[in-house]
């Protein structure tokens, strides 16, 4: 996500990440668990040592009595040392650093055309035609080949569609000043010229890119080019709530479609080759009048307490005022207020916030299919969706984050079981229609023995439809508000859920918890926890944060029934931290200068050479090193040890918390690949089967640019890719790289 948050927007912003102010569970509860259930799993309590850490009221202890480390399976089945280069080390130059014989080159870039009649990109404001060129804050990416006859193909290696979601813009009091000659407009009304720039860039890309004699670039004519926006007509609205009351709105008095797909984060790729993409911070783009709750019926009304769960308080500004670009409908959508005088919504846009966060489905290869939002996976701030192993006769299963401050993990079970001959169907779209509009959304409860368990978003649940806060209407107003049906069942509030992958050697399933600043010791509705464990104090220059500062990477081991099965155990793989900081109670990894990091975000498994790579979203410690990637080869579940953290509460009780710390990377095992340039961070990754050539997103280098400074570029917090000799102009651009290595080995090796 775009980490920027402009201080006239602040408190709209932040309440898109920071709207679960329910009480589940408190620390109370999670605490009488533990000591009822202590020892099932994990064998005994570890109670070994005691460390007073002066200044935070923190003392940590740490166990050593759990099962002997089990040795990791061999990744993939290399031919050559993984993670064999030399660890790149931190860098707050304004540039790409990877190590010794690798190569990164830029490939793709926000405003780069699309199809032979756009002009080359000017890079001063000036440029217009979005709707075909690149769009801005390239984020989540996935690989789709082309064969020689341009057919899809999963053995392609020099041609291929990158599919590819453009998250947001670098902007300051609504205005995307990069996109506009004199930094834009900062107040109401926006002029109509600006706001459909503006709207341009959001949404995805599917560029077709090449390889000749070694070298990668975009096919600027190709006929697979094509871009979404977040105006894009005829989205379907697919599965459970589709047609429902809760999706009428003018655009669709039938509730089925809906205009593009906003603020779209991380991706997947489906066993049947589509391509999915997240909603994530899509209601900031909307306002609501302050009167708007009155309107509704009162703050106890249905549409006001769902409003309020995902971030939308009456009298919320939108983040850049594209409701006042004009009369037409394509900017009245961004005002969700009630105004008309119907009673279901088919005369305003009322609903309108219902028919986005949602997993969207596309076929890369066919731009005549239509895009689909899959209703049956729930409606959050969606990162990216990882699939569980396709096993023939068995759902499928995906995971799936929502990222805001305590916000679930989810999982969709299918209902279709997994037929072979899907990976390669006829048509990819309808076959998704199979699999994912129909099934079971689950939410994940973590217990402080090491166990977890899914529990169904269920009519049939009486926590669901007897709850006291919404009525659910039926199962589509439960995947519709699946927030609000996650606190009914009392769901475990996580450190902000970012990317999810599943472990292509084992199957166990990762999850970045990018950061919490709400963690707090005494907190009533988010004290550490035994799946967020950390609360510490970090320091930048004259600043202090406070919270989980550095984030971790939690890993789950699905029960016996695989896919379906609603019980696992997890633990947690590693810990964000700085090195220096404190071993017993931040830095539980133990990471060295050469490993460590804060704030994971994107998170992929490389299906060729099963690394897992680890990108930063950064805010803590860029006063020491721009954002960054790292490969890693992980063990498995429960390969390390039982942590105690104990915290002294304000009323001086001790609050212990029981953690599993997986076992600590050792240098060969986790090693810093990449460092970005200034201002930036790294999102994506995707490669060629034969893992030779790897494309990874920098997303809004220089966002810490101010507006006031945009005629003088020496002033701009960076300006890559400019400066690594790519297009014209000064100013900042999000870039797709692509990095091959000088030997012409697989990437990480
Ligand atoms: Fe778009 Fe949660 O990062
Ligand atoms: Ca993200
Ligand atoms: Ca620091």
């Amino acid at each position: 996500m775009n980490a920027r948050i402009p201080t006239d927007l602040s408190s709209s912003l932040k309440a898109e990440e920071d709207s679960n102010h329910s009480d589940n569970p408190s620390f109370d509860t999670v605490l009488a668990a533990r000591l009822s259930r202590r020892g099932l799993l994990r064998g005994g309590a570890g109670t070994v040592g005691t460390v007073v850490l002066g200044g935070m009221g923190l003392t940590a202890c740490g166990g050593g009595d759990d099962p002997a480390p089990t040795t990791p399976p061999a990744p993939g089945t290399p031919t050559e040392t993984l993670l064999g280069f030399g660890a790149v080390a931190k860098s707050l130059a304004d540039m790409v650093v990877v190590p010794a014989g690798y190569t990164a080159s830029v490939l793709y870039a926000l405003g780069d055309p699309l199809n032979a009649g756009t002009a080359a990109y000017k890079n001063d404001g000036t440029d217009t035609g979005f709707e075909n060129r690149a769009g801005d804050h390239h984020d989540g990416m996935e690989w789709f080949g082309l064969d020689a006859a341009g057919k899809a193909s999963a053995t392609a290696t020099a041609r291929g569609l990158l599919a590819m979601n453009h998250e947001a813009t670098t902007d300051e009091l609504r205005s995307s000043f990069f996109l506009h000659a004199n930094g834009g407009t900062t107040t109401l009304p926006r002029p109509a010229a600006e706001v459909d720039k503006e709207t341009a860039i959001h949404g995805v890309s599917i560029v077709e890119v090449q390889q000749a004699a070694g070298k990668w670039t975009t096919v600027q004519n190709s006929a697979f080019n094509h871009r979404l926006t977040c105006l894009s007509d005829n989205i379907q609205l697919n599965g459970p709530a589709r047609g429902n009351a809760l999706m009428v709105t003018k655009y669709s008095t039938t509730g089925v479609q809906t205009r593009g797909t906003l603020n779209n984060c991380g991706t997947g790729k489906t066993p049947w080759g589509s391509f999915v993409t997240g909603e994530e911070n899509w209601a900031g783009y909307f306002t609501r009048a302050s009167t708007d709750d009155t309107a509704r019926g009162g703050a106890t009304a249905k549409s006001v307490v769902s409003l309020k769960r995902y971030g939308r308080n009456a009298g919320s500004r939108s983040r850049h005022g594209w409701e006042t670009g004009g009369a037409d409908d394509k900017y009245a959508r961004w005002n969700v207020g009630q105004s008309g005088a119907s009673l279901d919504g088919s005369d305003d846009y009322r609903n309108e916030l219902n028919t986005f966060g949602y997993i969207v489905e596309m076929d890369a290869y066919d731009k005549t299919q239509m895009p689909r939002k899959r209703t049956a996976l729930g409606r959050f701030a969606h990162e990216s969706a990882a699939f569980g192993k396709p096993v023939v006769g068995q759902p499928l299963a995906v995971y799936m984050g929502d990222d805001s401050r305590g916000e679930y993990i989810y999982k969709f079970v299918s209902t279709k079981t997994w037929v072979a001959a899907d990976a390669n169907p006829a048509n990819r779209i309808t076959t998704g229609d199979s699999y994912l509009d129909a099934g079971k959304l689950y939410v994940a409860k973590f217990a402080s023995d090491g166990s977890g368990s899914w529990v169904e978003l269920a009519m049939s649940n009486p926590l669901i439809s007897g709850y006291a806060t919404y009525a659910f209407a039926d199962q589509a107003d439960v995947l519709v508000n699946a927030r609000l049906a996650a606190d009914a069942v009392g769901a475990t509030k996580m450190d902000r859920p970012e990317w999810c992958s599943t472990n292509v050697n084992n199957g166990e399933i990762y999850f970045t918890l990018t950061n919490n600043s709400n963690r707090a010791i005494d907190s009533a509705s988010m004290p550490p926890d035994s799946a967020n464990p950390r609360v510490y104090e970090d320091t930048k220059g004259a600043s202090t944060s406070k919270g989980n500062v550095n984030g971790h990477i939690l890993r789950v081991k699905e029960g016996a029934a695989g896919n379906a099965a609603l019980v696992f155990t997890w633990d947690v793989y590693v810990f964000g931290a700085e090195s220096g900081a404190a071993a017993g109670s931040v830095n539980l990894s133990s990471l060295t200068s050469d490993q460590d990091f804060s704030s994971p975000d994107g998170l992929a498994f490389s299906p060729s050479t099963g690394i897992l790579w680890i990108q930063t979203d950064d805010g803590a410690y860029t006063d020491v090193t721009n954002c960054m990637m790292l490969a890693a080869l992980p063990g498995t579940v429960g390969d390390g040890a039982k942590k105690t953290l104990s915290y002294t509460k304000a009323d001086t009780t001790t609050l212990s918390v029981d953690t599993y710390v997986g076992q600590a990377p050792t240098a060969d095992k986790l090693k810093r690949f990449l460092v970005g340039p200034k201002s930036c961070e790294i999102t994506g990754m995707c490669e060629t089967p034969d893992g030779k050539a790897m494309f990874i997103n920098i997303q809004h280098p220089g966002e810490t640019t101010a507006m006031a400074d945009i005629a003088d570029p020496t002033k701009y917090a960076s300006q890559w890719p400019s400066n690594a000799g790519y297009g014209a102009g000064k100013r900042p651009r999000s870039a797709t790289i692509v990095i091959t290595k000088t030997d012409g080995g697989r990437i990480g090796s």
